[in-house]
């Protein structure tokens, strides 16, 4: 069965590295071990790699170096770094900059095992894919808005009822709210569907290139102009010109995008002809457009012609109820992207991301489960995986879920509060009755009272 895989690893602990040579070659792999990050490099140009594992400190040319090297040179093949313990920034760091995974020191070897074996099948997955993927880009439909709320399922009435017309529509909504799925949504339901959706960042372009972007330009309208060049608007005929950001754009484009929506032509920049395109226009900001009317920074007329159909999208902190559905869809899809065994989320967790406040709206919440499904070792993610800010539940541990956490645990104060618990789950389970209670906790009744007192709990039976 062909060749055995060839993997590199790079770490200067002959130690620790022996044994894993040892059980790597059982699993048969190739090994090639070097002990710095120059070797590493010199043996990637004699050899090719199925994957490298790499130490991050060693003398000389370190871990990350070795990795930026295997990032450009050879994106294909998978890093993974080794960190030493308790150092979780680097390894986050590491992934950032492109690393498949991380192990921390010391991986115990079924880890190590593991971890190989996920990434070598990713990859190879990858490969088989390259060919299949591009063809599906070609007709790539974006992800549908997810949710149940009530909210959400207006957006979807609204949405299909819009996409049968060619009106022009002004999508509203905070910072990651998903506007920009709504625009797709109206694209992929109307019936230019298979006419292309033209999405054109108006903040992200600098005000002189905006417009030679929109109208296109004929050659040499001006410094570095060589070639006679479309605009977005005559590349969208007869399909969407998606203008998002609006609120950013200047004055005077203003005036030329207003110009151009009653009219239906355009006129490339440094030209004088006038081209009827077909486009429909969908726009969209996270600003207060109306405001900004009346400060005069949007033209008043502009923002109508705009704003035929408004469509707000809500932020996320008021469709709590959406939360815990987009939690498993952002858990799924990540871990099949990453080819990851599927993981889930604990009842704690989701209950306290329930409550946070959600700034960044969804695109914060996909971001923080992209990062827990490839930082938690374990399958389900616990409260005390989430960032500080987002363990928002009052820390009311239940049996099964008190856990160690990253940064450890109080121990006294988290046996006292379950022990509180206990003892006013007994009580009220007994109706107050001390002897009863005392019964179901396996005390006698004098401990009991003497407990009660000394936390101050008071659990008159009147109290039923
Ligand atoms: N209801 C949803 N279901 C699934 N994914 C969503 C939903 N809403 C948003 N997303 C995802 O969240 C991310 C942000 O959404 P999108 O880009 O549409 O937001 P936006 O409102 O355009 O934000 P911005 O104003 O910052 O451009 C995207 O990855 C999008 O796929
Ligand atoms: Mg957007």
């Amino acid at each position: 069965m062909g060749l055995k895989p060839r993997i590199l690893i790079a770490d200067d602990e002959p130690l620790t590295l022996e044994l894993v040579v040892e059980r790597l070659q059982a699993e048969g792999y190739e090994v090639e071990v070097v002990s710095d990050g120059e070797e590493a490099i010199e043996a990637a140009r004699r050899n090719s790699f199925k994957l490298v594992l790499t130490d991050l400190s060693m003398p000389g040319m370190g871990g990350m170096e070795v990795l930026a090297h295997f990032v450009k040179h050879y994106p294909e093949t998978p890093v993974i770094v080794l960190t030493g313990f308790g150092t979780i920034e680097t390894a986050v760091e590491a992934i950032k900059r492109g690393a498949y995974d991380y192990l921390s020191k010391p991986a115990n070897l079924d880890e190590i095992s593991l971890t190989l074996k996920r990434a070598i099948n990713h990859k190879d997955l990858k490969e088989e894919n390259v060919a299949l993927r591009s063809q599906i880009q070609e007709q790539h439909r974006p992800d549908r808005l997810i949710g149940q709320s009530s909210a959400i399922h207006h957006l979807y009435r609204i949405i299909k009822r819009v996409a049968k017309t060619d009106s022009t529509v002004l999508i509203t909504g905070e910072s990651g709210t998903g506007k920009e799925l709504v625009a797709n949504g109206i694209h992929y339901q109307s019936p230019r569907r298979d006419m292309p959706f033209v999405p054109i960042n108006c903040g992200a372009i600098p005000e002189e290139l905006l417009e030679s972007e929109l109208f296109g330009h004929e050659k040499g309208a001006f410094t570095g102009a060589f070639k006679e060049r479309r605009g977005r608007f005559e590349l969208a005929n007869k399909g969407t010109v998606f203008l998002d950001e609006i609120g950013e754009m200047s004055p005077k484009l203003q005036v030329k995008l207003l110009r151009f929506l009653q009219e239906t032509k355009i006129q490339r920049v440094g030209g004088s002809r006038t081209v009827e395109v077909d486009v429909r226009i969908l726009a969209a900001t996270n600003k207060d457009l109306e405001r900004a009317v009346t400060e005069s920074e949007f033209r008043e007329d502009l923002f109508y012609r705009l704003n035929v159909i408004p469509i707000h999208v809500p932020p996320l902190r008021e469709r709590t109820g959406d939360i815990s559905l987009l939690i498993q869809h952002f858990l799924k899809q990540h871990c099949v992207k990453k080819n990851i065994p599927q993981k889930q989320m604990s009842a704690a967790a989701i209950e306290s991301l329930e409550q946070y406040d959600w700034p960044g709206n969804v695109r914060e919440l996909e971001n923080v489960i992209e990062r827990l499904v490839i930082l938690t070792d374990t399958d389900e993610i616990q409260l005390l995986d989430l960032p500080k800010r987002m363990q928002v539940v009052v820390q009311q541990p239940e049996a099964r879920h008190i856990e160690l956490g990253q940064d450890g645990i109080n121990l006294k104060e988290t046996l006292d509060s379950l022990e509180n618990r206990l003892i006013v789950d007994a009580l009220q389970r007994a109706g107050g009755v001390k002897n009863k209670a005392a019964k179901l906790l396996g005390l006698n009744r004098t401990t009991l009272i003497e407990k009660m007192k000394k936390k101050q709990i008071d659990f008159p039976s009147s109290m039923l």
